[in-house]
C-alpha cells in the first residue's frame, strides 16, 4: 500500500467536496446558510487533515526525506488564517455579510487550497520509498491513523 494513502484519499475527498461547493455557489436555488453550512464542512476536515500533514512531514523529513517544509508550513499557516477568518463570519455574520464572504474570500480560498493540494501531491509522486527507512515509514503509516506528536 501506499505509504501516503490516507492522505491522498483525503485529498481526494477534499478535491471533490470543493467541486461541489463550487456548483453549489453557481446555483441560483441555493441558500446561504446552507452554503455556509457545506464550507464550514470542509474548512473543519481541511484544517484536521492539515494539522496532521504537519506531524507527518516533519517525520519524513527527519527520516531524510526531502520536503520543502517551510514552503508547506507556511501555506498551512497561510490557509489557517483565512479558515479561521472564513469560519468566523460565517459563524457570527448575518446574511449579508455571509453573503459578502462567500463571495469574495471563499472564492479565493477554494483556489489556494486546490493549489496547495497540487503541490503536496507532487512532492509525494517524487518520493522513492525505497530509500525510505522502515521505522519512519511505520511512523507516518501511525500517524495517518493516531495524528498525535507524542508519536514523532
Ligand atoms: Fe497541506
Ligand atoms: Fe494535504
Amino acid at each position: 500500500m501506499d505509504p501516503l494513502g490516507i492522505l491522498k484519499l483525503e485529498h481526494k475527498s477534499i478535491q471533490k467536496l470543493l467541486s461541489e461547493l463550487d456548483e453549489m455557489t453557481y446555483s441560483l436555488s441555493v441558500n446561504v446558510r446552507d452554503l455556509s453550512f457545506s464550507f464550514k464542512e470542509i474548512l473543519r476536515l481541511l484544517e484536521e487533515h492539515e494539522e496532521k500533514e504537519a506531524l507527518m512531514f516533519e517525520a519524513l523529513a527527519e527520516g531524510s526525506v526531502e520536503m520543502p517544509l517551510e514552503k508547506f508550513n507556511f501555506e498551512h499557516g497561510d490557509l489557517k488564517e483565512k479558515i479561521d477568518l472564513v469560519l468566523k463570519a460565517l459563524d457570527d455574520g448575518d446574511e449579508e455579510v455571509i453573503k459578502n464572504v462567500l463571495h469574495s474570500t471563499c472564492g479565493e480560498l477554494v483556489d489556494r487550497i486546490k493549489a496547495h493540494v497540487f503541490a503536496e501531491e507532487s512532492v509525494f509522486n517524487t518520493i522513492d520509498w525505497e530509500r525510505v527507512d522502515k521505522s519512519v515509514l511505520e511512523k507516518i503509516e501511525l500517524l495517518q491513523i493516531i495524528p498525535s506528536r507524542k508519536l514523532l
